[in-house]
């Protein structure tokens, strides 16, 4: 099948299995032409980087609460946010955080909306500018993470060790994303990774791209990704 068949299959079943998170648009909001604050991604994003979405969801509705807008957060004594991440570990995210809201706040609190200029910012990585790009602005960047890598590793049963087919995963990501909700597109493959194609028993009977996953005919979806021997 051709990846524009793959992506809108995935879109299709977002549309109506999209997780409802705290920083999230729906689709239909999406369709009707209302676009996330990047203020609010930019933030989940880094929370999400070393967090899981549960334990995610609350400190966000907290900080969004105190801190509307990055200007507020900007305005908040760097204490003041260090309390409030207090719990999520990872403190130089949060130091990142503040620095980068200064930062964003000084230069007029618009966020830059090029890959190359986010990760000039502080805490914004090659991972956290490509989900700020596809989920903020809509443009079509690859958004790779864990969930993804396993995703596209059961997709084209890559036998490749993880550690080293990211170039190649990376590869598919690029050439799959769609031109037109790309942003929905990089959430549909996190919300897929974490509700149907998990580490341990994947619910292939509910997947979407069942059809397309070359790990499915195999059998043994779990065995991939493949991974080196310690
Ligand atoms: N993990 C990291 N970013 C995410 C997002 N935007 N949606 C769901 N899971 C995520």
């Amino acid at each position: 099948p051709q990846d524009s068949d793959i992506a809108s299959r995935l879109l299709g079943w977002y549309d109506v299995h999209h997780r409802e998170l705290p920083w999230r648009i729906t689709p239909r909001e999406h369709a009707r032409g209302i676009r996330p604050d990047p203020y609010r991604i930019w933030l989940s994003e880094v929370m999400l980087q070393q967090t899981t979405v549960e334990a995610v969801k609350s400190y966000f509705r907290v900080f969004v609460e105190k801190w509307p807008d990055v200007e507020a957060l900007a305005a908040a004594p760097t204490e003041d946010v260090m309390k409030a991440w207090a719990g999520l570990g990872y403190y130089s995210r949060a130091r990142n955080l503040k620095a980068c809201a200064d930062l964003v706040a000084e230069r007029g609190g618009r966020f830059p909306d090029t890959e190359t200029a986010l990760r000039e910012l502080p805490g914004v990585g090659a991972y956290t500018s490509a989900a700020i790009m596809a989920i903020a602005f809509d443009r079509p960047a690859a958004v790779v993470d864990g969930n993804v890598e396993r995703v596209i590793s059961r997709l084209f049963s890559i036998m490749t060790p993880l550690s080293e087919a990211k170039a190649e995963i990376r590869a598919h990501v690029e050439r799959m994303v769609p031109d037109t909700r790309p942003g929905d597109f990089a959430q549909a493959m996190m919300d897929l990774g974490a509700t149907i194609c998990t580490p341990r028993r994947p619910r292939c009977m509910l997947c979407p791209l069942r059809g397309d996953c070359s790990a499915v005919v195999s059998g043994d979806p779990e065995h991939f990704p493949v991974r080196l021997p310690k």
